[in-house]
C-alpha cells in the first residue's frame, strides 16, 4: 500500500492507494466505531462492492443512501434529499459520511458534509479512475444548477481517500478512457515520471494490470495533491490543473454534456493548448508530436475537427478563467510545465481550432 498526503494543519489528510481489496482494517482506520454511517453511492455501481464494504465495517449503525446514476444526481434535489435523511437519522457532528462512487457521487456527498450542522466528517472512496486521480483529492465539492455546472459548492477536505484499483475491473471503456484523459494531464504538466511510465507501459495501462495501474494512480494523485496543498482554494498555481480545461469545457457545453466523457473532452482540449503551445513558441514540432503519441499510445480519440473556433467561441467565453474580458489559458513550455498566460495571439487559437 502507499500512502500520500494532502491539505495542510488540521484539514490534512492520508490518500492510500492498493491494488487489492480494501481491507477491513483500512476500512475502519479512520471511522469512529460508535458513530452513525451513511454511506451514499449510485446505481450504477456494482452491488458486490456495497456488500463488500458494508460487511467490512466495524459499526453498527450503516445506513446506504442510492442516488441514481449520472451527473443529474448532483443537484440541488439530491442534495436536499441526503441533508433530509441525516436529520431523519438524527446525524451529529460525530457521525461519518462515505462517498462510495465516482466524481458524481464524490462531489454531491462532499458537499453536504461541508454544511449539515457547518460540517461534519466525510471519507472518500472513489470508483471510477477519474475519481481516484482527480475528484477525489483536492476537497473541491459541488453541486450543479440550471444556470450551470459546479455553481454552488465549498472548498472541504475528507478525513481519507481510500483507493483500491480493484474497482476499475468493471468500470466501462469510455469511462475508463475518461480517467485516463486526466492522468496524461498530469504527465504534460510537470510529471515527467509519470509520462515516462505511459510511454514505456501504455499497453499494461489498456489491459488495466493492476501493479501498474497502482504506480500510474500514485504518480498522478502526488502531482494533483502537491498542487492542491500548495493552493488550496485555487488563487495561484492550482490554475494549472486546468491544462485543455478551457477548450475542454467549451466541447462538452456545445455538446450539451451528451454523448462525449469529461476526460474525452479534456483530451481534445489539451491537443488544442498544445497545438496553441506550438504556434506561440513555446514547444517545438517534436513535443507536440509527443503529446500525439502518448494520445495515441493510450488509444484515446485525437480528432476535434468537428469543433471549429465559430461553435467553441460562445462556451469559451463563459470560462472562469475570463479576468478583465481577457480568457487566460494554460499552456506548456518546452520542459513539460504547464502555465498560465493570458499572452496569446487571438489569431492563433482560430488557426488552430479552424
Ligand atoms: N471535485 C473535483 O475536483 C472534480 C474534478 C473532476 C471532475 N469532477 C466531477 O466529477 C464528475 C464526473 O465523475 P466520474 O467521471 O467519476 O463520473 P460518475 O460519477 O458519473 O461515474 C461514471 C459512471 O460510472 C459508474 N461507476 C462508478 N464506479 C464504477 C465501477 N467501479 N464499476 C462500474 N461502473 C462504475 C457510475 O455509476 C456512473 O454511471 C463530474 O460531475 C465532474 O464535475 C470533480
Amino acid at each position: 500500500m502507499s500512502i500520500i498526503s494532502a491539505g495542510k494543519g488540521k484539514s490534512k489528510y492520508n490518500i492510500h492507494i492498493e491494488d487489492k481489496e480494501l481491507s477491513k482494517n483500512l476500512i475502519n482506520r479512520y471511522l469512529n466505531k460508535h458513530s452513525k454511517i451513511l454511506v451514499v453511492t449510485d446505481s450504477g455501481i456494482p452491488k458486490k462492492y456495497l456488500k463488500h464494504l458494508k460487511s467490512n465495517i466495524n459499526n453498527k449503525s450503516i445506513h446506504i443512501f442510492t442516488l441514481p446514476k449520472g451527473e443529474k444526481s448532483k443537484s440541488y434535489y439530491s442534495y436536499k434529499k441526503i441533508i433530509n435523511e441525516l436529520s431523519k437519522l438524527k446525524f451529529d457532528r460525530s457521525d461519518y459520511l462515505i462517498a462510495f462512487g465516482g466524481g458524481v457521487v464524490g462531489d454531491i456527498t462532499g458537499f453536504v458534509a461541508s454544511t449539515y450542522l457547518r460540517g461534519i466528517s466525510y471519507i472518500q472512496i472513489p470508483t471510477t479512475l477519474l475519481a481516484q486521480v482527480d475528484s477525489s483529492v483536492g476537497g473541491k465539492t459541488a453541486i450543479n444548477i440550471p444556470q450551470g455546472k459546479n455553481l454552488v459548492g465549498a472548498f472541504y477536505n475528507p478525513k481519507c481517500v481510500l483507493i483500491s484499483t480493484q474497482y476499475l475491473r468493471t468500470l466501462s471503456e469510455d469511462e475508463y478512457k475518461s480517467g485516463l484523459g486526466e492522468v496524461i494531464k498530469y504527465s504534460f504538466i510537470g510529471n515527467k515520471t509519470l509520462k515516462k511510465i505511459i510511454e514505456d507501459k501504455s499497453k499494461q495501462i489498456i489491459e488495466r494490470k493492476e501493479s501498474t495501474l497502482k504506480i500510474v494512480i500514485e504518480q498522478s494523485i502526488k502531482t494533483k495533491a502537491k498542487i492542491v496543498t500548495k493552493d488550496e482554494k485555487e488563487s495561484g498555481i492550482r490554475a494549472i490543473l486546468n491544462f485543455g480545461h478551457t477548450f475542454g469545457h467549451a466541447i462538452e457545453a456545445y455538446k450539451k454534456y451528451k454523448n462525449i466523457t469529461h476526460g474525452a473532452a479534456i483530451v481534445l482540449g489539451m491537443i488544442i493548448a498544445s497545438k496553441l503551445s506550438l504556434y506561440e513558441g513555446y514547444i517545438k514540432d517534436d513535443q507536440l508530436k509527443k503529446v500525439l503519441d502518448i494520445i495515441d499510445s493510450l488509444e484515446l480519440e485525437s480528432d476535434y475537427s468537428k469543433y471549429n473556433y465559430a461553435k467553441l467561441k460562445p462556451f469559451m467565453a463563459k470560462d472562469k478563467k475570463v479576468s478583465n474580458g481577457k480568457l487566460n489559458l494554460v499552456m506548456i513550455d518546452k520542459n513539460f510545465n504547464g502555465f498560465l498566460t493570458s499572452k496569446y495571439n487571438l489569431k492563433n487559437i482560430k488557426k488552430v481550432l479552424g
